[in-house]
């Protein structure tokens, strides 16, 4: 069947980069003789029929915006068969050929669920936590980890300033991918991550290390889904204040995460996936995901993607714990020698940089 008007939804936690993707969705469609239909609030606006439709004066000035012009919601209804079903009707009453999903992980899940009734459909994977297979990067990513560093870099200055301890937590519900990035650009000496799970005591030990080396601060970065948890790490150092040597603080950067301007990168990268999504859902291309690996788009059943669980590469641990401490002096994870997890491309520390072990 012939596509001829198509609608685009952003669902789940909005992310820098979907305007972007918006915007490139409505103009490459424009360009194909398309007719495109805005979805208010993701699955909700589906099941709901909030419609309207999108011509090109509707996504002027949004390419540098962050949110979603389009709003987002978890839709809760949309996780059953019968709220897929109400949202199929509503898209085949209003005369819709084909839809485009921006969104993350739960987001996969009802556009594979969707998909699964029938409806044609491709997807743009979009969330800061960047726990999405078969894309090296989701929109939202380089975005959130610019602004992870711009906090780090201000924190450091107030930690330096009064020989601070820091505790900063990052958002990345199961992942560790903002909190380790985010680590290595901004120079973290404490990286802690649910891939990689360091003890408080390990903590504690880290911190004494770097406070002997004369250091003025210490930043631990942490992602929220660290366990035992930020608080509790932050309530050990705190009674352990005396040992530490430094002072102990703590800030969540919480939803600061995902707003902001989205970067070139993120711009860039939502213009290529929009435009890969539209022209593959207009060549009768459905029920995929479109990904960007090695810098070129790949495309990805849905079946596929929503089975995949995404680690973190556990080579970019080992490589700050080494050029912070040096590779004799590491901080192994309580369970397993960082050596011996589960690594998302195989290897191991064999391809690590040597460091000098006196820093
Ligand atoms: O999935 C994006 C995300 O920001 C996670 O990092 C975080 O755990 C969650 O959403 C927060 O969700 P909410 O904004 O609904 O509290």
């Amino acid at each position: 069947m012939a596509i001829k008007r198509i609608a685009v939804l952003t669902s789940g936690g909005d992310a820098p980069g979907m305007n972007p993707a918006i915007r490139a969705v409505v103009r490459m469609s424009l360009a194909l003789g398309l007719e495109v239909i805005g979805v208010e609030r993701g699955y909700q606006g589906l099941m709901d029929a909030d419609f309207h439709p999108l011509r090109l004066r509707d996504i002027g000035g949004i390419l540098g915006r962050g949110g979603t012009i389009l709003e987002s919601a978890r839709a809760e209804e949309f996780k059953t068969e019968t709220g897929q079903r109400k949202a199929l009707h509503n898209l085949n009453k209003a005369g819709i050929d084909g839809l485009i999903i921006i969104g993350g992980n739960g987001t996969h899940q009802g556009a594979y669920a969707l998909s699964k009734l029938g409806f044609p459909l491709v997807t743009i994977p979009s969330t800061i936590d960047n726990d999405l297979c078969f894309t090296d990067v989701t929109l939202g990513v380089d975005t959130a980890l610019n602004t992870v560093l711009d906090a780090i870099d201000k924190i450091r200055d107030t930690a330096s300033a009064h020989q601070r301890a820091f505790l900063i937590e990052t958002m990345g519900r199961n992942s560790g991918y903002l909190a380790l990035m985010g680590g290595i650009a901004g120079g973290a000496e404490i990286i802690l991550i649910p891939e990689a799970p360091l003890t408080p005591e390990q903590v504690l030990e880290g911190i004494q290390a770097q406070y002997a080396l004369g250091k003025a601060h210490s930043i631990i970065i942490v992602a929220e889904g660290y366990k035992p948890g930020t608080q509790a790490v932050y309530a050990y150092l705190r009674a352990h204040e005396q040992e530490c040597g430094f002072t102990v603080r703590m800030t969540i950067l919480g939803h600061i995460q995902r707003g902001g301007r989205p970067t070139a990168a993120e711009r860039i990268l939502a213009t290529r996936l929009a435009v890969a999504a539209v022209e593959n859902l207009t060549a009768g291309h459905t029920g995929l995901m479109v990904g960007l690996v090695g810098n070129k788009i790949q495309l990805t059943d849905l079946a596929q993607v929503v089975s995949c669980h995404k680690g973190v590469d556990l080579q970019f641990f080992d490589l700050a714990n080494t050029l912070e401490f040096g590779r004799d002096k590491m901080l192994r994870t309580a369970a397993l020698p960082v050596a011996d997890l589960p690594r998302r491309n195989g290897g191991g520390s064999k391809t690590m940089p040597r460091v000098p072990e006196e820093m």
